[in-house]
Formats: structure tokens, C-alpha cells, sequence
């Protein structure tokens, strides 16, 4: 059992990005054997905290004190070397090299490349890569390539490697924001062999349910301070979001009403989206939900025909999309921000044509417009000019959103809309796409995450492998997450 050696101290840490204060005088502790959590909503420090951690920000001022020894470290290399890895949410791995070669090839001395190195040395690195590798439980085979291994097989190759590197302290961002149920419940399996070889974890997560199962203690961080420290068995989710947000959260659920106006879109028989109505896509991992609305959006590989508002069109491209009135928010948020560009110029960026003819609306209605998203999505900082490069994960998603409820959209097509976003924001979303639905327009959204999708949804539509393989409904009785996944065999 954990025998409470201090791993990790870190001290009065503050680090600030020109006007916001980022973390504020942070203090934090990871003991050998232990899972402390880190919550807090969008933009509350989070990720500064464990980049600092990581070696890949600079703090400003504070301590860190690994096993005692005050440590300075100012790239990943050094914080590594110090025992501190991040496993990032996307694997830096060697998809065509074997499962071995992968755990090896961090090991390997920089000047020399894999085949110069003795055949003896490479025999004991494979030896210690194999041990690594079962100790995390993994049995497969250690000569397959990469690329046929599952999202968690490939976190468990990445974090074998670490684990050879002699890394006492792994930090995880989210690890299981992109994981299907039975990935992430594989993925808690290795936080607790992790946990039986001494090591300590700093574990960053939204979903407050895994917060509560594997805690030994939770941090809560507002506005770049430390409000609170629970230990296991005092860790509850009401109370982290009181926490969280300063506030309750009464309105989780809002009643649902079933009143549906002309269709807006059909396609294939399959789908039919109505006014009104919200939609719900549901399908795991790499079921096609992506693709199956990226298609809608004119952004798939050719043209799909679908009726609109009950006219054959084919839509060639997002912008023909848009003058239809479809709106999209992507998963991957990159394909859809400019970095380099204000929050205000990302929010008016698809309706820039109209801007310029149509709307006849002069820059200060667009403040005036821009403004108000920011204050409705709570998007932070306040700051219309900030460019999107700066915000935290869970805003620059806000942004996005923002962008669709400028205008005469009558269909928004939402691809994981909450991904990464705070409970707070969830609601926040959720209450925007009802609003959106009860001003006329049409939702369809797709999500991993089962109950969203049952608590959001009028109707659904199961998909698997690009077909439509179930629907269920709201109106007829057969309306549950257990008949959800029993539809999509997970
Ligand atoms: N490189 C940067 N330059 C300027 N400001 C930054 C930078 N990185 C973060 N910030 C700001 O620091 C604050 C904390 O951001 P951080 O990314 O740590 O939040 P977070 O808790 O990880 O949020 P999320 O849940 O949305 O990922 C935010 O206000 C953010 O805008
Ligand atoms: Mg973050």
C-alpha cells in the first residue's frame, strides 16, 4: 500500500500571460502511490499547471520540490529527467514500428541508431520493454506494429516507455475525453498498476464521475487558486461543481417539448431533421458519426444529395452549406479556428459575405453581436480582441459555437459539442441548442457519451460503421441508454 512518500511539492507557484493570471500562488502535493485530480472549469489553470509541471511553460515564482530536491527544469526533457512525464492525448508513437521498438526507442542514446547498438543491449531493453509492458498488463504481442493497436493499447505503449525512462510522476490531460466507455474503463486499469508500482498521478478530467472513483485526493482550482483539496471518500460530485463554479446547479434537466415543424433536412430515407427538434447521432468511437456529418456539411470526399427544406440539393462545399443555412461545429477543434485570430474575427468568419453585402451591419453591431456571445457561452477572458491562440481548450470550443447563432441558421450540425467543456458550459450548451431548436432551427449533434445524447435528444439515430442501424424515440417507448447500447453492441 502507499507508504505516503512525498513525491512531488510544489510551492506558492504563480505564472501569469500578459493580463490574465493564469495560477495564483498554487500550492500542491503528490504523494508515491497516488491519484490526485485536478478540476476546474474552462480556463481555471489547469493545463498551465501541468505544462509548468511538464516542463513546458515557465512558472513565474513558486517551488517545485521532487522527492525532497528542489528542481529546475525548463524544457520536457529536463522535467523528465527530474521523473515528471505528460502523456499528451495525442501519441507521439511510431505507428509503423512494432510495440517493442516503440517502448525502446526513447531508451536508445541519441548518437546511436537503432541497429548500431549491440545485439546484447538490445536483447535487455526488449526484456525490460516486455516486463514494463506486462506490469501495465498488457499481453498482446510485442512485434506487432503499432498501428493495429487500439487509442489505450497505444497510451499503455507510450506509457511503458516512460516507465523505462524512470518516471515517477505521470500527468494525464484528459485522457479519456476522446475514449469510448470500454477504452477508458481499460485506460482506469492502468492508473491502478501505475498505482501499484509506487508511482504518482496528476489526472486532469471534465467528467466528474471518473473524478469521484479515482481520487485519493481532488484539487479544485477557480480562477488560478486553489479553493479546495478533498481527500477519497470526501470527493462529491455536488460539490465539486459548488466548487467549481461558485454555484449550484439546479437546471440540469430541462423538460422537453415535442413539437415538431417542417422538415428540415432528409437524406437517404434514413435521416429526416425536423424544426424543433434536436437530433442525436449516437455511435462510438470510429462508428462514421464524423464523416457522416461532415457529409452533410458539403466537406466529405463528393457531393451527398439530400432534400432541404424539401428541394433536391447537392452541396458541393461548406460555403454552399452555409448559404443554406447549415452550420457545423467540428470534434477537431483546429480544423475549425484560426489561431492567429481575435475571438471577435473567429466568431464572423463564415458570415464574412454577408457582413459585407447582405446584413449591412457596420463594425459596431458586430461588437454589439460578438459582445453578447461572449457574455451568453460565458466565453473568458471577456476580451473580443484576445486571439483564440491564448484561450483554454474548453473556451476556444465556446468560440465556435458562437458563430452559428449569428444569423438565419436553421441547422446546426454538432460534432461532440461538449467535448472538454466544464459542466458549467455543458449546461450552458445544452440550454443553447434547445434555445436554438425552439427559435425554429434543427439540431443533430453526435456524441460518444450516452446519456448526453439520451438527456439532450428528441430522437435518435444509432450509427455503426457508416449505417444507420437503429433509431429510438422519445414518443414510443423504447427511449433508454440501456437500449442505446444494446443497439450499438457496447
Ligand atoms: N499561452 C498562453 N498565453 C496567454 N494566455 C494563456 C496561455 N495559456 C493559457 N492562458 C490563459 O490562462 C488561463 C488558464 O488557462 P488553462 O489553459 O490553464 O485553463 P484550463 O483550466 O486548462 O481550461 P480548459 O478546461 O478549458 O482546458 C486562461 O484564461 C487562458 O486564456
Ligand atoms: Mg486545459
Amino acid at each position: 500500500m502507499a507508504t505516503n512518500v512525498e513525491l512531488l511539492t510544489v510551492r506558492n507557484m504563480s505564472k501569469r500571460f500578459y493580463g490574465t493570471q493564469a495560477l495564483d500562488d498554487v500550492s500542491f502535493n503528490l504523494a508515491a502511490g497516488e491519484v490526485h485530480t485536478v478540476v476546474g472549469e474552462n480556463g481555471a489553470g489547469k493545463s498551465t499547471l501541468i505544462r509548468i509541471l511538464g516542463g513546458i511553460h515557465e512558472k513565474d515564482s513558486g517551488e517545485i520540490t521532487i522527492e525532497g530536491t528542489p528542481s529546475e527544469f525548463t524544457n520536457p526533457r529536463e522535467a523528465l529527467d527530474a521523473g515528471i512525464v505528460i502523456i499528451p492525448q495525442e501519441m507521439q508513437l511510431v505507428l509503423d514500428a512494432t510495440v517493442a521498438e516503440n517502448v525502446m526507442l526513447g531508451e536508445i542514446p541519441s548518437k546511436k541508431w537503432l541497429g548500431f547498438i549491440p545485439m546484447l543491449d538490445r536483447r535487455r531493453l526488449r526484456e525490460q520493454a516486455g516486463e514494463a509492458l506486462r506490469k501495465l498488463n498488457y499481453h498482446g504481442s510485442l512485434d506487432i506494429s503499432v498501428s493495429r493497436l487500439t487509442f489505450a493499447e497505444r497510451q499503455l505503449v507510450v506509457i511503458a516507455k516512460a516507465l523505462l525512462h524512470q518516471a515517477k510522476i505521470f500527468i494525464l490531460d484528459e485522457p479519456t475525453a476522446s475514449l469510448e466507455q470500454r477504452e477508458a474503463e481499460r485506460l482506469f486499469e492502468i492508473v491502478h498498476s501505475l498505482k501499484e508500482q509506487q508511482v504518482g498521478i496528476i489526472y486532469v478530467s471534465h467528467r466528474l464521475d471518473e473524478i469521484v472513483e479515482l481520487s485519493d485526493k481532488c484539487t479544485t482550482l477557480r480562477d488560478g487558486k486553489v479553493v479546495d483539496v478533498s481527500t477519497r471518500g470526501h470527493i462529491e460530485k455536488e460539490n465539486i461543481i459548488r466548487l467549481m463554479t461558485g454555484r449550484d446547479l439546479a437546471e440540469l434537466h430541462q423538460p422537453h417539448k415535442l413539437e415538431f415543424g417542417e422538415t428540415l433536412i432528409e437524406h437517404d430515407n434514413a435521416l429526416s431533421l425536423r424544426r424543433g427538434e434536436v437530433l442525436g447521432l449516437a455511435g462510438l468511437l470510429g462508428s462514421g458519426t464524423t464523416d457522416y456529418l461532415r457529409n452533410l456539411f458539403g466537406a466529405g470526399e463528393e457531393a451527398v444529395a439530400m432534400k432541404l427544406s424539401g428541394n433536391e440539393v447537392q452541396l458541393k462545399n461548406p460555403i454552399a452549406a452555409i448559404k443554406h443555412g447549415i452550420g457545423m461545429v467540428p470534434g477537431e477543434r483546429r480544423n475549425a479556428l484560426i489561431y492567429d485570430l481575435s475571438v471577435r474575427d473567429n466568431i464572423v468568419l463564415p458570415h464574412l459575405p454577408e457582413v459585407s453585402k447582405g446584413w449591412r451591419l457596420d463594425s459596431k453591431q458586430i461588437d454589439k453581436l460578438v459582445a453578447d456571445l461572449i457574455e451568453a457561452l460565458d466565453i473568458r477572458p471577456r476580451d473580443p480582441k484576445k486571439l483564440v491562440r491564448f484561450l483554454s481548450g474548453g473556451n476556444q470550443q465556446k468560440v465556435i459555437f458562437a458563430r452559428w447563432l449569428i444569423g438565419n441558421f436553421k441547422v446546426l450540425l454538432l460534432d461532440e459539442p461538449t467535448h472538454g467543456i466544464d459542466v458549467g458550459a455543458k449546461v450552458r450548451i445544452h440550454r443553447l441548442m434547445r434555445e436554438f431548436t425552439e427559435r425554429g432551427g434543427g439540431v443533430l449533434f453526435a456524441s460518444s457519451e450516452m446519456n448526453e445524447v439520451v438527456n439532450m435528444s428528441d430522437n435518435i439515430i444509432a450509427m455503426r460503421q457508416g449505417e444507420i442501424i437503429a433509431t429510438m424515440s422519445r414518443e414510443t417507448g423504447e427511449y433508454s441508454e440501456g437500449y442505446l447500447r444494446e443497439a450499438l453492441g457496447g
